[in-house]
């Protein structure tokens, strides 16, 4: 049964099927602890998203705020939140629900968590405040999910409302994935996540509708020994074994410049303010916050 709470926070329907593909995040929930920057979010991204918040919202709107996460990400539901606010972690995989959500501490009033679609999202019109997400975006398949999306968002936010999200942008000149490879032959690489990213970003560049199975049929074609790739860089194996979670995987992430973003977010959203963070890669990784239109 739906609690008070829940309903406060105008969620109508729990029962909506998700559509992302499970599997993967079954796999990734599995694999969490080994998942590091710039996948997933550090404490300076934590500095930046909070700045970008309290610069969004006043205290005085922020104070009694209904927040939408979109997904689990614990460093996200740990932010320091006011005491008399409430969270709702929305996700469609019911393992990352399971494993992931309980790892967070919100410091608010009340949080739940809803097993639900970001592109149908069963909650009244103007139920928040304020929607954040850590590369939530970029887990949607297509432009038109983007766009679904940017409608469902402006619907449950509230007139003045905002979204906070750390989006992971393509650069203006795409990588390809052969540089990507050859960096590695040549040990130039830094931390193993940022370059399975560059990988995962070059080859989307060279085919949006790439999945995870082929990135992983790119990698291993590569590198068919991951001891050959450790040996390179110094990576742990177990570090570099996360790649196998892409082994057959139908789901896929996807990328956009900041410009295209911008634009796939509007005319629902208008663009505030963008940070981006000093670590590998966070020349790609901005925390971008975007106001709700009239
Ligand atoms: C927030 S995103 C990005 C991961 C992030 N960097 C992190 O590790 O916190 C990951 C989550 O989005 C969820 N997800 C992906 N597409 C979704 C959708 N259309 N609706 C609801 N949840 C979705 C996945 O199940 C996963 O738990």
């Amino acid at each position: 049964m739906e609690s008070p709470e829940v309903a406060a926070l105008g969620a109508v329907d729990m029962s909506v099927q998700p559509n992302t593909s499970e599997s993967h995040w079954s796999r990734h929930a599995a694999q969490w602890g080994k998942v590091g920057s710039p996948l997933r979010p550090v404490d300076e991204d934590a500095d930046l998203y909070w700045r970008a918040i309290t610069s969004s919202l006043a205290a005085s709107e922020l104070a009694g705020a209904r927040v939408l996460l979109l997904g689990v990400t614990p460093e996200l539901a740990s932010l320091r939140w006011p005491a008399d606010s409430s969270l709702l972690a929305c996700d469609s995989s019911l393992d990352m629900l399971q494993s992931i959500w309980p790892l967070g501490r919100f410091p608010g009033a009340f949080s739940a968590a809803l097993n639900a679609d970001w592109r149908a999202l069963p909650l009244a019109p103007g139920a928040c405040k304020l929607i954040v997400g850590d590369g939530s975006l970029s887990t949607l398949g297509c432009a038109d999910d983007y766009r679904r999306c940017a409608r469902e968002f402006y619907r449950v936010l509230q007139p003045g409302g905002c979204l906070v999200l750390r989006l992971f942008c393509q650069p203006r000149k795409p990588e390809l994935p052969e540089q990507v490879l050859a960096d590695l032959r040549r040990g130039h690489v830094g931390n193993f996540h940022a370059f399975k990213w560059r990988l995962v970003m070059a080859i989307h560049a060279s085919n949006e509708s790439a999945c995870l199975a082929d990135i992983w049929a790119r990698w291993e074609s590569g590198f068919p020994q991951p001891e050959t790739a450790a040996a390179l860089s110094g990576w742990s194996l177990d570090a570099i074994r996360t790649l196998e979670a892409y082994r057959h995987a139908s789901a896929r992430y996807s990328f956009y410049g900041m410009a295209e973003l911008r634009s796939m977010l509007a005319p629902e959203f208008e663009f505030l303010d963008a940070a981006w963070p000093g670590y590998e890669l966070g020349e790609r990784c901005p925390i971008a916050s975007f106001r709700r239109t009239a």
